[in-house]
């Protein structure tokens, strides 16, 4: 099977285990879904709740150089003018002239393995564009018609507060975060003893007009961003830059992805303010694809803010006195497009006494339940009985599943596919020798322990 085919299976079956686990349901499914937008079920909001606290403890919990904020989703409309979004934050939009089906040119370049991005001018893909013309089909019909690529921007617009607001004028629902610490970087630097270099950080949705969301999770319409500004003065930024790098990669390796499905992708084109700019790459079933950006923004972004809203947001030097705008680093990833990376890393298939048996072999830090308790069977007191004193015990230091339908090895198989790292099995000897079974996700061994010992047991393997 070609590798392209192997991801699309692979794909497909992760969807499957999504939709068939409670991770991630399409949107509003019983009125025939709602295109570039997902549901976290019950198991997707306790992973995706455990990446953002990990990511959190990480960017911020672990720093004394870095605080949080939570900006609102609306803000001015003038913010996205000062930020360059209403005139410049565009995708290459083509249509295909015989279905009318709209795709990104960028994206039909990429499908046929010519190198195009989102940041050129219209003018660079067109020529592109009509230089690989006889090999590019429109995805839907198939034919080999577009109109010229245009650019299409990408904001969604709301109608919040259209009484007082003229049409013309818009409140945008935002594209990223980052524009909330921004226009916020006053108010925590007086509100603070902070000193550059110093952080801010937000998690927090955006929402993009994306012509084609496509990819599962990976590209959707509403999306949830963590994404770290740092401040430094502009001698330091590059070296700053370096450091947090080593930083960010290193916390994807600390969440468990592996390091053979990561690398760094520098930008070729960078837009006109970047000085630098690297992707981490995930290697997705559908290829490397950017998880996280990580941007070098020298002062663009204050300076716009500044010149836009009339105030001063230069940084004074507390010793020197001297004032200067502070040069911008950024980390930004998505939470969905983590997610998606976690789950992808950790899918494993093996053959057990001749059946398959699916595994989520996520760290077990973000696993969404760590601990399941399973009585051998259901409606034997005995064994009901003991298990849930022993949900009841555990629940209270881990997230803990009490689980009695189906046959036990049922149980497993599910559990296995959740990613729960444990599962504790209660049989008809428990009462007699006061132990149960414990039996590892990886491995599938299988330890006999005293009831007793089971939260030291978990604490040190967890
Ligand atoms: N503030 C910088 C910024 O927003 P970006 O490269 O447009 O930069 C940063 O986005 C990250 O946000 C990406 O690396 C990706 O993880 C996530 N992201 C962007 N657009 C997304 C979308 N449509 N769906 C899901 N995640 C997205």
């Amino acid at each position: 099977m070609s590798a392209e085919k192997n991801g699309q299976d692979l794909m497909k079956k992760i969807i499957s285990l999504c939709k068939r686990r409670g991770f991630v349901y399409p949107s509003s499914e019983i009125y025939g879904g709602f295109a570039g937008v997902y549901d976290f079920g019950p198991m997707g909001v306790e992973l995706a709740n455990n990446i953002k606290a990990h990511w959190w403890r990480v960017m911020v919990q672990n720093r004394s150089d870095i605080v949080g904020m939570d900006a609102g989703i609306f803000m001015n409309p003038k913010v996205w003018e000062a930020s360059g979004h209403v005139s410049g934050f565009s995708d290459p939009l083509v249509e295909c002239k015989n279905c009318h089906t709209r795709s990104r040119a960028d994206h039909l370049l990429e499908d046929v393995g010519v190198a195009a991005d989102e940041k050129m001018s219209d003018e660079e893909i067109n020529k592109i564009f009509s230089k690989n013309k006889d090999k590019i089909k429109c995805p839907k019909c198939g034919k080999q018609d577009f109109t010229d690529a245009k650019s299409f921007n990408l904001l969604v617009k709301s109608n919040l507060g259209d009484f007082t607001q003229s049409e013309a004028d818009p409140v945008y629902l935002r594209g990223e975060t980052c524009q909330g610490i921004y226009v916020n970087y006053k108010n925590v630097l007086d509100s603070t003893h902070l000193k550059l270099p110093f952080g801010i950080a937000q998690i927090g949705k955006a929402f993009r007009n994306e012509v084609t969301a496509r990819q599962f999770i990976f590209r959707t319409r509403e999306f949830e961003q963590m994404e770290m500004q740092y401040f430094t003065r502009p001698e330091n930024d590059m070296q700053e830059y370096e450091k947090l790098k080593e930083y960010r990669f290193n916390a994807l390796l600390d969440i468990g992805i592996k390091k053979e499905n990561l690398k760094w992708s520098k930008h070729e084109n960078l837009v006109f303010y970047a000085k630098e700019a690297y992707d981490i790459e995930f290697k997705y079933p559908f290829g490397w694809r950017e998880l996280e950006g990580i941007h070098a923004r020298g002062n663009y972004d204050l300076t716009q803010h500044s010149k836009a809203c009339g105030q001063d947001l230069d940084y004074q030097d507390p010793i020197t006195n001297e004032k200067f705008i502070p040069h911008i680093i950024e980390s930004s990833i998505g939470v969905g497009r983590l997610f998606l990376a976690v789950i992808a890393d950790a899918y494993e298939e093996e053959e057990v006494e001749g059946e398959m048996r699916v595994v989520l072999k996520i760290a077990p830090k973000i696993a969404p339940v760590k601990v399941a308790i399973l009585p051998l069977m259901k409606n034997k007191e005995e064994l009901t009985q003991k298990a849930k004193e022993i949900f009841e015990e555990l629940k209270m230091h881990f997230i803990c599943q009490y689980d009695e339908t189906q046959s036990i090895g049922k149980r497993y198989r599910r559990q296995d596919e959740i990613g729960t790292p444990y599962c504790v099995t209660i049989d008809f000897d428990s009462s007699k020798d006061n132990s149960v079974t414990v039996r590892d996700r990886d491995t599938m061994k299988q330890d006999r322990i005293k009831i007793d010992d089971l939260i030291n047991y978990f604490k040190n393997n967890l």
